[in-house]
This record gives C-alpha cells, sequence and structure tokens, in this order.
C-alpha cells in the first residue's frame, strides 16, 4: 500500500526523518519505491534534467502528466507528488482546480506541488477542500526564476525571513501537508521547521528541515551540467555511462560483441536448405 499524508505528518511529530526523491520515469521510479523512500515527486525540473531545457518555466501539463503516469508505474509502495508546471496554478482558481484534478485523474499521482506562499494560498486551500492533498514551495521557487534574478540563496535578511515565515504559515493555514524550503540558510529553516507543525522538506535548507529531498539524477552523478552545493554525490553514474558505452562502441567495431552468448541458434541443416535454394 502506497504511504499517505496522515503517515507523513506523523513522521514529523515522532522526529523522524523524511526522503524524498525525484523520479522522471518507470525504472528510476521503481529503484526509489523499492529502496523504502516514501515520497516521489515528478518535478519540474524535469525540464532541465530530463528535457533539456534551460530553466523549468517550458515545461508543460502535458509533459507532466506524461512522465507521472510513467513514475506511478513504476511504484507500489511511495506517494507519488506531482509539481504543477509554471502558469498552471497562476491564473485562475478554476484553472488551478482543472489542472490539479488532470495530475491526479489521467497522472494517478497521489499530491500535488505549487510554488509560492500567501501567493497561491487561497488556491492551495479550493484544492485541499477537494480532496487533493497540496505540498508547498517556497524560498528558491525556479518558476519565478526571471523575477528572483537567478538562483540566489533566500530568506538572507530580517525582511524576507519574516516573509517566508508568513509563506511557511499561510501554506499550512491553507491545508497543505508538507513544504519544501529551498536554497534557504540553514538556521532559518530550523526556525521555521520549529513553528510550523506541517513537515518540511529541506532542498539545500540545512539539517534543521524534518526532511531532504534531492534531485535524483544528482546524487546519482548522472547529471553534470551544473552540481548544485547542496548536493552530494553517491554515484558517478554519468562516468560509469560513458565507459559502458564506449567499450560497447569498440567491441562492436572490432567484432567482440556479440558473441555466441548473445545469439540464437537453429538447426543447421535448414541452413543447408536454404543455401541450395
Ligand atoms: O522540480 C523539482 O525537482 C523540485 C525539487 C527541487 C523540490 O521542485
Amino acid at each position: 500500500m502506497r504511504a499517505n499524508i496522515i503517515q507523513i505528518k506523523l513522521m514529523k511529530q515522532k522526529g523522524e526523518k523524511i526522503t524524498m526523491l525525484t523520479a522522471y520515469d518507470y525504472m528510476t521510479a521503481k529503484i526509489i519505491d523499492e529502496a523504502g523512500i516514501p515520497l516521489i515527486l515528478v518535478g519540474d525540473s524535469l525540464g532541465t534534467v530530463i528535457l533539456g531545457y534551460d530553466s523549468t518555466i517550458p515545461v508543460t501539463m502535458e509533459d507532466m502528466l506524461h512522465h507521472t503516469k510513467a513514475v506511478v508505474r513504476g511504484s507500489k509502495n511511495a506517494l507519488v507528488i506531482a509539481d504543477m508546471p509554471f502558469m498552471s496554478y497562476h491564473i485562475n482558481t478554476n484553472q488551478a482546480l482543472t489542472n490539479a484534478a488532470r495530475l491526479i485523474q489521467e497522472g494517478g499521482a497521489q499530491a500535488v506541488k505549487v510554488e509560492g506562499g500567501v501567493s497561491v494560498a487561497g488556491k492551495v486551500k479550493k484544492i485541499v477542500d477537494c480532496g487533493i492533498p497540496v505540498m508547498g514551495h517556497i524560498g528558491l521557487t525556479p518558476q519565478s526564476i526571471n523575477q528572483l534574478g537567478g538562483h540566489k540563496i533566500q530568506g538572507k535578511d530580517i525582511e524576507t525571513g519574516r516573509k517566508l515565515l508568513a509563506d511557511a504559515k499561510a501554506l499550512e493555514e491553507a491545508g497543505a501537508f508538507a513544504v519544501v524550503l529551498e536554497t534557504v540558510p540553514e538556521a532559518l529553516a530550523a526556525f521555521i521547521s520549529a513553528k510550523i507543525n506541517i513537515p518540511t522538506i529541506g532542498i539545500g535548507a540545512g539539517a534543521g528541515c524534518d526532511g531532504q529531498v534531492q534531485v535524483v539524477s544528482d546524487i546519482l552523478g548522472l547529471f553534470t551540467d551544473f552540481v548544485p552545493k547542496h548536493t552530494k554525490q553517491y554515484a558517478q553514474l554519468a562516468k560509469s555511462m560513458s565507459e559502458a558505452v564506449k567499450n560497447y562502441y569498440d567491441e562492436v567495431k572490432s567484432g567482440l560483441f556479440p558473441t555466441a552468448a548473445q545469439s540464437f541458434s537453429m538447426d543447421e541443416s535448414i541452413i543447408n536448405d536454404l543455401k541450395k535454394e
């Protein structure tokens, strides 16, 4: 049975750390799910790490639905959260409800994630009132990168620190079950985590958060165009893959691959008969 939001909220109360990773496809979701990670995020980071865009802004609802379906097929135990992409919930409440419902009904996700705090709280409440669990996301919100002026640390002064706390509280009041804190100073993230009752899931927000999320290709050393400071590589898959691909190339060229072990045999008399025809 899949994890649910009650269990996730309970983990904060028990002081149990929450783990979350992104996934965008069936096979990665299967590996993450089998490792026991309770939260899988189909992040709109899909735009940069999978689709090769330079930001998350071009990601569409159709992109999110396509990848959410694959992740849902690959997982049995994790709660799957689908990111609502840029401008899929900003225009009005009807648009936000329609698109949240699509990610649940068509995509098969169990929850959605939206960026923003006070500014989206009204829509979060409406989505939650319809029975759809919502995760918030504040701090560095990549969909607002043009407004923020780049990938900058958020909440370093009293004003922005106060704003982030107000955002977190607004999301809690609106019924969000958890909130991502991205690229926020460690002390502020710990302070916010202590001030709200829903779990905070940090990325570049230090150890004081109730849980941690990472982009899966970052921790696997698979996406190397840009290696963020907040990540740790637990493997160097890009290097291993590159070596494997080069070895394959060399072996095909030199005739070392395939061998009999990778080939299929048949009754030789049939070939002899074919040759006579
Ligand atoms: O899109 C994403 O991967 C995210 C995480 C970084 C939290 O929003």
